[in-house]
């Protein structure tokens, strides 16, 4: 069993996505551990993507994330951070392949309805920023 951390980025929520997204995660056999919802600052947004910090696209894509509530989760399963990876589909909804959650959903390289962990390191780091102990005790 493994765990990685997910969001419904501020775009799906806006757009009443929150359902379909968990139904597709839950229909690709992952289990929500954890969920709620929250409203990043600014600030938490940076912190969040700190590692994207010289991108060009760093102001960018924190501004959106921080523009309106999203939902964060943590999410268990065998193979979590690879299936939920695949299962999102290319950063780009354009080159998302078919039944992906972002070729359904997204918007733009930018509005892309969700986020993953990329590693078991980066899902070690994100579960906490997001959720207390007291959170993750199920
Ligand atoms: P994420 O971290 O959100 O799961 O997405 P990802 O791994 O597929 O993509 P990443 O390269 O980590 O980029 C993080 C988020 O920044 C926005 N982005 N905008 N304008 C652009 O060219 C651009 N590139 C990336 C997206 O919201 C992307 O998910
Ligand atoms: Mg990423």
């Amino acid at each position: 069993m493994e765990t990685t951390f997910a969001i419904v980025k501020p775009d799906a929520v806006s757009r009443g996505l929150i359902g379909a997204i968990i139904k597709m995660i839950e229909e690709n056999g992952l289990k929500v551990k954890s969920v709620k919802m929250i409203h990043l600052t600014k600030q938490e947004a940076e912190g969040f993507y700190a590692v994207h910090r010289e991108r060009p696209f760093f102001d960018s894509v924190t501004n959106f994330m921080s523009s309106g509530p999203c939902v964060v989760m943590v999410l268990t399963g065998e193979d979590a951070i690879t299936r939920y990876r695949k299962l999102m589909g290319a950063t780009n909804p354009e080159n998302a392949e078919a039944g992906t959650i972002r070729k359904f959903y997204g918007s733009n390289v930018e509005a892309n309805a969700v986020h993953g962990s990329d590693s078991p390191g980066t899902a070690a780091t994100e579960i906490p920023y997001f959720f207390s102990q007291m959170e993750l005790v199920n």
